[in-house]
């Protein structure tokens, strides 16, 4: 079995104040990564699956832009409320949430619905 089953990365990039592009690290994007890093860990899967922070994911008008890997799920706008939903529903239950969808054709994910994790067995 592959070292990590999942991995979802953030966009952290950050650009200088006023630039017309904005950055998703001024939208928070670092505080998203910190707790879906602890949200995994709680939920005992942070083995399995990885946050990941990234460089700009060329998606900066969707910003906080999220990929989710293997599956290639991306979402945007996301705030720190989301983070539950997205370890609860997309991370361990392989649920598309369409309202983070990234609203363009380029970002449609291929399906809505992916494999369920397996969790790991729990540490003794
Ligand atoms: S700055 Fe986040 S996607 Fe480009």
């Amino acid at each position: 079995m592959a070292r990590f089953q999942r991995h979802i990365f953030v966009c952290t990039n950050e650009r200088p104040a006023g630039h017309p592009k904005g950055c998703c690290r001024e939208k928070g994007s670092e505080e998203i990564r910190a707790a879906l890093k602890s949200g995994l860990k709680q939920r005992g899967v942070a083995d399995v699956v990885r946050a990941n922070a990234s460089g700009c994911l060329d998606a900066c008008e969707f910003g906080v832009s999220v990929v989710i890997y293997p599956e290639g799920i991306w979402y945007g706008g996301v705030t720190l409320e989301d983070v539950p939903q997205i370890i609860e529903r997309t991370v361990l239950n392989g649920e598309v949430i369409e309202r983070l969808v990234i609203q363009d054709p380029r970002y449609a994910p291929s399906k809505k619905q992916f494999a369920i994790l397996p969790l790991p067995p729990k540490k003794v």
